[in-house]
């Protein structure tokens, strides 16, 4: 059997060609990177429970009627995409101050914000993703006005829904990062949320105690990145085990 071709390698994740024109299989691996890569480790199970996370994440916004480039989960480490097109800025959300607003703002983490506030970073691991504005990206042809009008309501959509979606199970969505695609139909494009959604790329903690179950565990040495990741699958009720469809759906944290 002919090996699959492997389209890409992130920091986090692999892309192969799909089986079909037009899909891919994305891979999600075990190593955590922080601080552009500075710091990294290999976290054992991390990419078992992103890919899990990832796939009931993308499929509650699909059933809300947000699009996506989910297909399927495949096994316990891949899931079948659509192929699109990368617009190359990130898209970042922010309910509750914390990460870099707070250190170049100067405002103390854990501090509401007033209104969700929606910032963009320019892809580019070179640069360390930098802050650009709208400017920016209008004037070096990142994304067309259409593109950036499409981007951020589709990012309020995700705030919205996933804020819902966490807070039924003890969770606080501080912030989180998507990035967008391009698909073309015919004649039209349009923008999906595509890459993932999962602890490496949500700041949550826990509603009662504020204990952190993302990435920043990492990042600053709070313990076990596993066991805050499992935490999360546990209460959306998606713990992997063994492969096999969930059982049970999401507890309610009183
Ligand atoms: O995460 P960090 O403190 O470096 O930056 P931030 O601007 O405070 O990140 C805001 C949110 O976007 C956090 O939930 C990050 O995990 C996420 N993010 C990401 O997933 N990928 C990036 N390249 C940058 C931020």
């Amino acid at each position: 059997m002919a090996r699959r071709r492997m389209v890409y390698e992130g920091k986090a994740k692999i892309l192969y060609e799909g089986p079909e024109p037009g899909t891919y299989i994305q891979y999600f691996k075990d190593d955590a990177t922080a601080f552009n890569a500075e710091k990294k480790d290999v976290i054992d199970g991390k990419g078992v429970l992103n890919n899990r996370i990832s796939e009931h994440i993308m499929t509650a916004l699909g059933g809300v009627g947000v699009p996506t480039h989910f297909i399927r989960r495949l096994n316990m480490r891949e899931q079948l995409i659509r192929q699109v097109e990368i617009i190359p800025i990130e898209i970042i959300v922010r309910n509750v101050a914390a990460g870099t607003i707070s250190k170049r703002l100067g405002i103390e983490e854990g501090t509401p914000l007033p209104r969700p506030i929606v910032e963009f970073c320019y892809k580019d691991d070179n640069l360390g993703d930098p802050l650009v504005a709208e400017e920016h990206i209008i004037a070096f042809n990142w994304a067309t006005q259409q593109d950036l009008d499409d981007m951020i309501a589709l990012a309020l959509r995700v705030n919205d829904f996933l804020s819902g979606l966490f807070y039924g199970v003890g969770i606080k969505l501080v912030d989180f990062k998507i990035e967008c695609g391009r698909i073309y139909e015919g004649d039209f494009q349009r923008l999906v949320v595509a890459d993932e959604i999962s602890p490496d790329s949500c700041r949550l903690w826990d509603v009662e105690t504020g204990q952190k179950l993302d990435k920043d565990v990492f990042r600053r040495d709070l313990g076990n990145l596993a066991d805050a990741y499992t935490e999360v699958a546990k209460r959306l009720g998606i713990m992997p085990q063994n492969g096999t469809a969930p059982t049970t759906g999401p507890k309610l944290v009183h």
